[in-house]
């Protein structure tokens, strides 16, 4: 035991809540390098990111928006090892995919770093030593699980075994995925190592622990008593329940060879744990994006620091990182931390190895130029509190029912009839032609900048991209209830007033959907040749002047087919079925070689049941009469169960007709039927051919 001890020091500069920030540090969740991201990254982590992001960079404030790839950590290893390549090939592949699939989705990030550059190595060991020097740790020798075939103790996932919790099989050293329960190696009952599938020996190995316990008041205080009313109830709820439990020491350290060498002389083969560098890298990715001015937005208590993540990020997140901040003492605690829920796929949940997942490299080649209508669709069925289902007909619904039937027809109504009565030039409309109905709306449109903030600057994104969508719902029943196009012939002033008005409508979607659906922004900012204006302009009602020349209308949204959205069943179908496949029971190993004259000594032959019947007081036995082309004999066969005695009567049958007889509940039996069985028990004739007569001999 290292016998200095730190006091949870009182140094950590805190954002006052409710103040106003001079700068936002916004982090989302780096994704494990070791596979492709799918809808349920999209929307439970970087699309309201983004929007967070786009929104506040619209309001002019200060942002920063990090993003990067986790690349160390047990799976990305174990992965490593199944394709005979190196972790570092690994990291390379899937990083350079994510990041691609990212940029292409429009997710603003300032930075996209990884975990495995040079910066973050140091960045993440000096936080280590800083931590060492300071007496935050304990060293604890123990014994913990080894694998003595591959040289490699077992943390994490390189163990399995029945979760103590829920008695499931194949829950790992860390977390039991069935019960969600957080695990240590030595709670796990009959456990295994997962290279080699051999039972683990106990070996001495020394390690790092951060004391949590020691942090409990400072956590009770922080986030039970000062984030009770902004933080998400779900995120509350689970730092509560943790909290209440009891914290334990935490291993900061692994036996491993990949991740960041400990910086502490001795300790080869050690690295910092997963958990540790992988937060720190947020800050490595903040240096190596400004490296001159990365400190204020850590390290300045006018800086709001926002984590985006997903439910099973919390702890990470709201205790032990902020731990690690706390005990170094110069960092800013996060001001809040938005974790979503899961999203399901059609009923089920997301898996990658299942292979049930929409994953956004294939969504791009499906629906090329379609990235809105998914970001559009994941922000309307977020799971902000409680987990969702995205589904195929519903996002085939929601574009062709709400993307394109409201926001797109709207915008499109109002521009091909602003080219057909007005050469494409917003109409000059002077002030009192405007009817108090006008005004009406007008006002309501200039209040839409505010009710959209205040549900984005709570997190709200539902609501957020509701209310915009509200907007569209404004101008399309403006449209309607005016009728534009039976009215040029008799009153063509008050046509300009309706397109007029119109216009201002689109325009004021251009400006407030940018965070929400970028791709669209762009596009309808080309049609109105309105260039990209701040958030506040839209209080304004005029936006585009008279006389101001449009280009020519463009489809913002196109309908989704039946064909489309079927192509994307069959896929999944097609992953159920492998899923099918691979969950086929395996069968029994093949048993020890028999040579040729030991096969030879049997009889097989060709016969027919010509009756059969029940063996009284026995569920599994039917007494057969068969004929063999020899004889007319009796065997009693244990089939009863699968068959009833009519099924079976005139079946020809491969008979073993030289098996010693034998007495079954007080029948002779002359020789045995050749059946196959299935690993659940179930029966089947191994039939002859139709041409197979009886008596015929079969080797
Ligand atoms: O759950 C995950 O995918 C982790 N790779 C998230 C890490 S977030 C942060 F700490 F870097
Ligand atoms: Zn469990």
């Amino acid at each position: 035991m290292n016998s200095q001890h730190a006091d949870v020091e009182n140094t950590t500069p805190v954002f006052e809540p409710g103040s106003t920030p001079e700068r936002y540090t916004i982090t989302s969740a780096l994704p494990y390098a070791n596979g492709p991201v799918h809808i349920g990254h999209l929307a439970g982590v970087y699309v309201p990111a983004d929007i967070y992001a786009r929104y506040l960079r619209s309001r002019g404030r200060d942002v920063i928006f990090i993003g990067g790839s986790d690349e160390h950590g047990v799976p990305i290893t174990i992965q490593a090892r199944k394709r005979h390549t190196t972790p570092q090939a690994i990291v390379d592949q899937y990083h350079a995919l994510i990041k691609d699939s990212f940029e292409k989705f429009g997710i603003s990030f300032d930075i996209y770093s990884r975990t495995s550059t040079r910066i973050h190595a140091q960045t993440a060991s000096a936080f280590f030593k800083t931590l060492y020097d300071k007496g935050c740790f304990i060293e604890k020798t123990s014994l913990q699980y080894y694998d003595e075939e591959n040289h490699q103790f077992l943390a994490d996932r390189y163990i399995t075994g029945t979760c103590p919790h829920c008695h499931s099989e194949g829950a790992y050293g860390d977390q039991c995925e069935k019960c969600g329960s957080a695990l240590s190696p030595d709670e796990l009952i009959d456990p295994r190592s997962t290279i080699s599938g051999n039972r683990p020996v106990k070996k001495e190995t020394k390690h790092w622990y951060l004391p949590l316990d020691r942090y409990e008041d400072f956590l009770r205080k922080w986030i039970l008593e000062g984030h009770k009313d902004d933080w998400k109830t779900n995120v509350y709820g689970q730092c509560k329940s943790w909290i209440d439990q009891g914290l334990l020491p935490r291993a900061v350290t692994r036996d491993l060879d990949w991740g960041v060498p400990l910086p502490l002389p001795d300790t080869e083969g050690k690295v910092l744990y997963v958990w540790f560098d992988a937060p720190i890298g947020y800050i490595s990715a903040t240096k190596e994006l400004k490296p001159d001015a990365w400190e204020k937005y850590w390290k300045d208590k006018k800086t709001k620091l926002v984590h985006f993540i997903g439910k099973d990020n919390i702890v990470f997140h709201c205790i032990i990182f902020p731990c690690m901040l706390k005990a170094e003492g110069s960092y800013v605690l996060p001001d809040n931390v938005p974790a979503n829920e899961f999203l399901n796929l059609e009923g089920e949940k997301i898996s990658t190895s299942k292979n049930w997942a929409v994953w956004l490299h294939e969504y791009l080649e499906d629906f090329p130029g379609k990235q809105d209508v998914l970001r559009y669709v994941l922000t309307a069925n977020a799971p902000e509190t409680k987990d969702n289902d995205f589904t195929w007909k519903d996002f085939q619904a929601r574009n062709n029912n709400e993307l394109l039937a409201v926001f797109g027809n709207f915008v499109n109504r109002t521009v091909v009839l602003t080219h057909k009565y007005f050469e494409g030039k917003v109409p000059e409309v002077p002030d009192p032609a405007f009817t108090e109905t006008d005004r009406e709306y007008l006002r309501e449109m200039c209040a839409y900048p505010e009710k959209i903030a205040a549900s984005l600057e709570a997190y709200r994104f539902r609501e957020g991209l509701n209310e915009l969508m509200n907007l569209a719902r404004l101008g399309n029943k403006y449209l309607t209830d005016n009728e534009p196009w039976k009215l040029f012939k008799s009153d063509p002033e008050r046509v300009k007033v309706i397109l007029n008005l119109s216009l201002q409508i689109a325009a004021h979607l251009a400006v407030l959907c940018e965070p929400f659906l970028p791709f669209t922004a762009k596009k309808l900012c080309g049609i109105l040749d309105l260039p990209k204006l701040p958030w506040d302009e839209a209080t304004r009602t005029c936006l585009l002047e008279g006389g101001h020349p449009l280009n020519p209308a463009e489809f913002l949204f196109e309908k989704i087919e039946d064909e489309a959205i079927q192509k994307q069943m069959d896929k999944l179908e097609e992953a159920k079925k492998a899923n099918r496949m691979q969950a086929t029971p395996r069968y029994e190993p093949q048993k020890a070689s028999v040579n040729f004259e030991d096969f030879g000594k049997m009889d097989l032959r060709v016969a027919r049941i010509t009756a059969a019947e029940k063996v009284a007081k026995t569920k599994k036995l039917l007494k057969l009469t068969l004929e063999t082309g020899l004889d007319t004999r009796t065997v009693v066969s244990g089939i009863a169960e699968c068959y009833t005695p009519e099924e079976v009567i005139g079946k020809k049958v491969c008979l073993l007709a030289n098996l010693e007889p034998k007495e079954l509940k007080g029948i002779l039996s002359h020789g045995m039927i050749l059946m196959s069985e299935n690993p659940d028990g179930k029966l089947c004739f191994v039939e002859p051919s139709p041409e197979a007569e009886v008596g015929m001999q079969i080797r």
